[in-house]
């Protein structure tokens, strides 16, 4: 499917697993572009990649805007004259019950996670189709499948993105554009600290993996064609255990998620 230098789309590449992913890829000579809001981030990872083998191109764009996402996938396919591999990244957390919380944050919440996911999508497709296929990875979460009390509109928002995902697999198979949708668990980044609502850390009661794990599992999708990917046993069991033991997850969930 792939030529030899895969050009790939990074969306939120300015912290966490965007940015180890697009450091990473960048480090094995595929040719990146990432997109993020933060500016001097984009800068920073710029810096960083100046000598390793492939080519970093940055944008500073905001995932909801779908002009700015069509033009960020207009410009990397003109940069580097394909466009193999999207990795729709870009998202934010929200804590907080759902009645209570401020509906902007869940707004920014529903925009970032589905919209965002969307735009990023739907702008990246043609770009694809004219390279002769691709391979688009969604950043879901075990919580798409399992959700929480506490974490409502955020798990919700990954629901969506599983089911996104599932449908445009079969979509687009016809254009040999691959989708696999990777469930993450709790990764130490600026997740937990950036959420809208109830602030907090990242939850101590389960073992977080770093971002670097998860890029390394990202770039590994891509040498397959797997439908759903959950990284770690601990992952898979919390989602059997969601699925087929709903009553007792729930308490569980309650437990770690709704700290009032
Ligand atoms: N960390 C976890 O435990 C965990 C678990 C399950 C799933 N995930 C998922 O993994 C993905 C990456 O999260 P992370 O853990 O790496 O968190 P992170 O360190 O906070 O990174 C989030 C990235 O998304 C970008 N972003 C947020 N809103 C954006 C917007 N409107 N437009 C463009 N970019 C935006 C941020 O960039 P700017 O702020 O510069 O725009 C940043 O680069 C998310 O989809 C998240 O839901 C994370």
């Amino acid at each position: 499917m792939f030529s030899e230098k895969k050009a790939v789309l990074i969306t939120g590449g300015t912290s966490g697993i965007g940015r180890a992913t697009a450091l990473l890829m960048v480090s094995l000579g595929y040719d990146v572009a990432v997109t993020g809001r933060r500016a001097d981030r984009l800068e920073e990872l710029a810096a960083e990649c100046e000598n390793l083998p492939g080519k970093l191109l940055t944008f500073e764009a905001d995932v909801q805007d779908r002009d700015a996402m069509r033009r960020v996938a207009a410009e990397t396919l003109a940069q580097f004259n394909r466009l193999d591999v999207l990795v729709a990244n870009a998202g934010v957390g929200q804590r907080g019950m759902l009645v209570d919380a401020d509906w902007e944050d869940l707004e920014t919440v529903l925009r970032t996670n589905i919209d965002g996911v969307l735009h990023s999508i739907r702008a990246c497709v043609p770009a694809m189709k004219a390279s002769g296929g691709g391979h688009i990875i969604t950043i879901s979460s075990v919580l798409g499948p399992v959700p929480a009390p506490g974490a409502a509109v955020y798990s919700a928002s990954k629901a969506a993105v599983d089911s996104l995902a599932r449908a445009l697999r079969v979509e687009l198979a016809p254009d040999n554009i691959h989708v696999t949708n990777i469930l993450v668990g709790q990764t130490h980044t600026e997740f937990a600290s950036k959420r809208l609502g109830r602030a907090g850390k990242v939850a101590s009661k389960f073992p977080t993996m770093t971002a670097e794990k998860v890029a390394g599992q990202i770039v590994r999708a891509l040498e397959g064609k797997k439908r759903t990917i959950i990284l770690r046993w601990i992952d898979r069991l919390f989602v059997l255990a969601g699925n087929f033991m709903p009553r007792i997850m729930d308490r569980v969930l309650a437990r770690i998620y709704l700290q009032r």
